[in-house]
This record gives structure tokens, sequence and C-alpha cells, in this order.
């Protein structure tokens, strides 16, 4: 599902160019687990960005689903990441003034489904799968952080996306809440989604079928 050969990512900082990686390998197949490690500024964001579409490498070929989407515009990139990858972030925004419902179906809405009826169903389904099924019509601001981080998975489902991309999902949570959004991000996708996790905590590493740590621009496979 992902091949990446010799990725690099540089910053602008001031007039100085800082490296991130210049040479970063990375396979991950469909149904893969994958948790991301590495100390805060090894560039585990920033691959994420990359492996989302949501930033182009500086250099280096980054294959999804057998496609070269390093190759790709942004309007190109846009649509992908619509139809394929799903995101949940440490700090999740939502338009605040539309419910959750409403929230959750926006990524089919940006997907060319508006209007259609399924999509309502869809996003109260995952809703419903996510524990929140009391909560359909209030607002984002009116949860707590283990009820956003849940309505956030159910956004990023939304599409059934094949990727499933989260940065430190469990980094703000207490160990239920923890607990609870790790067993949702690995139980709701389905078994062909691969999911992909960083995360500075070891037992929440432990979980995946593969630990990769980012150190001096290289992943290395732990045990
Ligand atoms: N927009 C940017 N402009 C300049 N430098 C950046 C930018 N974004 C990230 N960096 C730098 O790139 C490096 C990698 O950042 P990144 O956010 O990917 O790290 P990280 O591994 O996710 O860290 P953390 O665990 O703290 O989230 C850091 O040195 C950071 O300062
Ligand atoms: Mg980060």
């Amino acid at each position: 599902m992902i091949a990446a050969r010799a990725l690099a990512k540089h910053y602008r900082d001031n007039n100085r160019q800082v490296t991130v990686f210049d040479d970063l390998d990375l396979e991950c197949a469909a149904g893969d687990y994958l948790a991301l490690m590495g100390t805060s500024g090894a560039g585990k964001t920033s691959l994420l960005q990359l492996l989302g579409c949501l930033d182009r490498p500086d250099a280096g070929e980054y294959r999804l689903d057998g496609e070269l989407v390093s190759a790709l515009d942004e309007e190109a990139l846009a649509h992908i990441r619509n139809r394929k990858i799903g995101f949940v972030f440490q700090t999740n925004y939502f338009v605040d003034y539309l419910d959750l419902v409403d929230n959750v179906a926006l990524p089919g809405r940006y997907g060319g489904r508006h209007g259609d009826p399924a999509l309502r169903e869809r996003a109260v389904a995952l809703l419903t799968r996510v524990g929140l099924d009391h909560r359909l019509h209030h607002l984002p601001g009116e949860l707590s952080g283990g009820e956003r981080q849940r309505a956030a998975i159910a956004r990023a489902l939304c599409n059934s996306p094949g990727l499933l991309l989260a940065d430190e999902p469990t980094g703000n949570l207490d160990e239920a809440n923890t607990e609870r959004v790790l067993a949702i991000l690995e139980e709701l996708p389905g078994a062909n989604t691969a999911l992909i996790v960083v995360t500075h905590d070891r037992r929440v590493a432990q979980r995946a079928d593969r630990r990769l740590m980012l150190r001096d621009g290289h992943l290395e496979e732990h045990a």
C-alpha cells in the first residue's frame, strides 16, 4: 500500500536549510498496524504529512496503492487525501457551529457526496460505534477531550480510508480514555485499512504489529 523511497524533507529556517530526513524508506502493506516513535523533533509529524499527502517530499518517490503520488499536483493530492486517507491529530479541529453528525459527515461532502442521505446515516453509525450516540447533535465545544478524540476517529473514517494516520492520538488522554481510543482505532477501520500511530508511549507502541523508530533521518525497526 505504501512504498516510499529515499524521501527527503527540508525546511527553511531563516536562511538555513534544515534537513529532517533526506533518505527515508518505508514499506507498509494493506492492513498493517505500525507504531512510529522517535524523540521530539525527529520528524514524525513531517513524515505523517508526507504519507498523508498533506505535503510533498523535496526528493524521493512515494507510491500509494501503486500510484506515484509524489509527482501529483495540489489538486490531485487533495483528491487522493479525500478518498484514501483519514487523519487523527493530537488536537483535532472541528467546525464549531456544526453538530457532531455534520462534522463527521464533512469529509463525505468534500468527497462529492453532498446531499447523499446515506452520508448522514454513516455519520450517525460511526458516532454510535465510537460511543457518542448520545452526543449526535452536540457542538464540538461541548465535548470532553476523550469524546473529541473519538469524534475525530469517526470523522477520519467517514470515507472508509485505506490508510489511517494518527499523530499522538492519545497524547492528552488519561489511561481509561487512551484504552478506549486505541481499541476504536484498532477495531473500527476494518482489516484492510493500514494504521500508523505516532506515539511516545511504549505501551501504545507494543500493541502494533511493527514498531519504527525515526532517528537521525532513518527508520529503524524495533522488536
Ligand atoms: N513548518 C516548519 N518550518 C520549519 N521547521 C519546521 C517546520 N515544521 C517542523 N520543523 C522542524 O522539523 C523538525 C521535525 O519536526 P516534526 O514536527 O516533524 O517533529 P516530531 O517528530 O513530530 O516532533 P514532536 O514529537 O515534538 O511532535 C523539527 O526540528 C522542527 O523544528
Ligand atoms: Mg509531531
